[in-house]
């Protein structure tokens, strides 16, 4: 995969995916699958995390001068939303169907638009401005 924005997006759908998989499962009360795919939503949210911040961010900014702008509003953002992760582990953990519910909505309505600033605007900056886009993406980690 040569495409900054085809591959993000893809890590995007593969987190949308358990994150849907561990909601059904709180709804349905069924608690040891909803702390399985929990556990991948989580693992696999913080690796593409990872690779925004400590790769594909650094990159933008370097190659921009730009610090202070799009990227840093996305650092701010992926901190609220590991906030949120830690909250509805904790419901998780205190099988507390009602609390995780509330939580997951609203970090859905987070991550979506969070994702769709992403997807629309800084991807597709990032991959037109990088000299070498398949270098950043072979040093950031598959999910
Ligand atoms: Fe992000
Ligand atoms: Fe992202």
């Amino acid at each position: 995969m040569t495409y900054i924005v085809e591959y993000m997006t893809q890590q995007h759908r593969c987190c949308d995916e358990s994150f849907a998989a561990a909601e059904e499962a709180v709804s349905k009360q069924n608690w040891s699958e909803a702390s399985a795919q929990m556990a991948v939503f989580s693992r696999d949210l913080g690796i593409h995390f990872t690779n925004e911040e400590e790769h594909l961010f650094l990159a933008f900014e370097e190659v921009s001068g730009n610090t202070g702008g799009p990227t840093s509003v996305m650092r701010v953002e992926h901190q609220q939303m590991r906030g949120m992760v830690e909250s509805m582990t904790q419901a998780l953990q205190a099988k507390d169907a009602d609390n995780y519910l509330g939580l997951s909505e609203t970090l859905m309505i987070l991550m979506q638009q969070h994702n769709m600033k992403e997807e629309q605007i800084l991807y597709p900056m990032t991959q037109q401005m990088l000299p070498d886009t398949a270098a950043v993406i072979s040093s950031m980690n598959d999910l």
